[in-house]
């Protein structure tokens, strides 16, 4: 092998030295991952070996050559179809930064084209977009790119790994859907956006939005999802007796004092059926002072178990729900199971009579 000093005075005086080397390769490689250096030949080396080597390539800086096996740091693989060969660097450090050299063996000069090795983090970026949705809900996240890009794939992945991103990706550009994702790529104002339906818990976390390059890294926007519990204020539990009275107060944002109260029956909020304007039995009585209202069931049946919504907002925004499962059995008592959320008490109101019993869903 040939020193660097040598190496330039060939690549000045040869002519074929410097038309054979196609100028410099620049590769970019995150840190603790692997990088390929593709360097191509001409048709007349096939059956040469290849090398790479560092800095001077001096004898004791050759890395790896096609004769010899793999090893640790360094394998190489040479498609002679393709007349391209790729030397792998493994677990790269920052230290494998630098200059090296693509080589091919050949009697008298080698042939010789320069790599320049540039490594950056595994880890994606400053500013991170902050989304927040709700369990159940589907949430449109925006990504940008350059107009530059209009014709690449587009991608997003979990995590913040730029490295493993487009391997691990929930949807691409060329799938468009997939299962709870969808991914649109509008290619006039430069953004592609996806979509994730029926979201849950679990969603909740970093995201990439990546572009794929085929020269270079790829581009990448993160964004921080945050899925949030949507149901109401309060979950709570109740046991009611059959034939008895039962009467529920429901408690509202004091800035609801003007909306419509309601109570509806159904497991879903969004095709639950108002109870008070269907059934007679069913009474409703607003008290703005106290900024509830109560709900009274004159005579409790058997089929009026199940799940119930107090609201005060038709638009079924976010919070201030009180959601409400009453079982209806014929003897039990009907104490009041203490939910989690629910701070519920059992209480007489004056002048009611004694079997009247109220559940204050405070
Ligand atoms: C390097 O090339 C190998 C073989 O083609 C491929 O499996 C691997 O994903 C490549 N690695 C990178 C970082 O591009
Ligand atoms: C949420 O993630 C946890 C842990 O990764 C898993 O055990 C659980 O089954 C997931 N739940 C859903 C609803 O996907
Ligand atoms: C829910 O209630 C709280 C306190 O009463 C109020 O500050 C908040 O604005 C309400 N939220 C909605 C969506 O009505
Ligand atoms: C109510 O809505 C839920 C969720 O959208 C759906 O799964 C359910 O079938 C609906 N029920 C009725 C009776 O329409
Ligand atoms: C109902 O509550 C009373 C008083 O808190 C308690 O003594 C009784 O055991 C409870 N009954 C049941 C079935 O939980
Ligand atoms: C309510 O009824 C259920 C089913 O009958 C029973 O398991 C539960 O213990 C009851 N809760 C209370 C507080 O009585």
């Amino acid at each position: 092998m040939w020193t660097i000093q040598s190496l330039l005075f060939i690549f000045c005086i040869s002519l074929r030295c410097l038309t054979s080397a196609v100028g410099m390769i620049h590769v970019t490689g995150y840190v603790g991952r692997e990088v390929n250096i593709s360097c191509s030949y001409d048709q007349s080396y096939v059956s040469h070996e290849k090398f790479l080597c560092k800095n001077d390539c001096g004898n004791s800086d050759i890395l790896i050559t096609t004769s010899q096996a793999s090893k640790t740091k360094y394998s190489i693989y040479d498609d002679t179809s393709a007349r391209i060969f790729t030397t792998t660097i493994f677990d790269l450090q920052y230290t494998d930064a630098g200059k090296y050299w693509c080589g091919v063996t050949k009697t008298g000069t080698d042939i010789y084209t320069e790599v320049k090795l540039k490594l950056v983090q595994d880890s994606c970026c400053d500013t991170v977009t902050k989304v927040q949705s709700y369990e159940g809900h589907s949430e449109s996240v925006s990504c940008r790119y350059e107009s530059q890009y209009q014709n690449s794939l587009k991608y997003i992945c979990r995590g913040n790994r730029p490295s493993t991103c487009l391997q691990q990706a929930l949807i691409t550009s060329d799938t468009k859907q997939n299962a709870r994702f969808r991914l649109d790529d509008d290619k006039v104002s430069g953004t592609f956006t996806v979509t994730i339906n029926s979201l849950t818990r679990n969603d909740s976390g970093s995201y990439l939005c990546g572009v794929h390059r085929n020269s270079d890294l790829d581009v990448f926007s993160p964004f921080e999802l945050e899925v949030e519990e949507w149901c109401c204020v309060k979950s709570t539990k109740i046991n009611g007796t059959a034939g008895h009275p039962l009467t529920l107060q429901c408690p509202y944002p004091p800035q609801h004092w003007d909306n419509r109260k309601f109570l509806c029956k159904g497991d879903h909020r969004n095709n639950c059926s108002d109870m008070v304007t269907s059934q007679s039995r069913f009474t409703l009585q607003d008290d703005a002072a106290s900024s509830s209202f109560i709900v009274r069931i004159t005579k409790l049946e058997a089929a009026d178990g199940g799940t119930y919504w107090c609201g005060s907002d038709s638009q079924w925004r976010v919070g201030n729900y009180t959601k409400i499962e009453l079982s209806v059995c014929l003897h039990c008592t009907s104490n009041v199971s203490l939910g989690t959320t629910a701070e519920t008490q059992r209480t007489q109101i004056p002048g009611k009579a004694v079997t009247d019993t109220v559940y204050v869903l405070l």
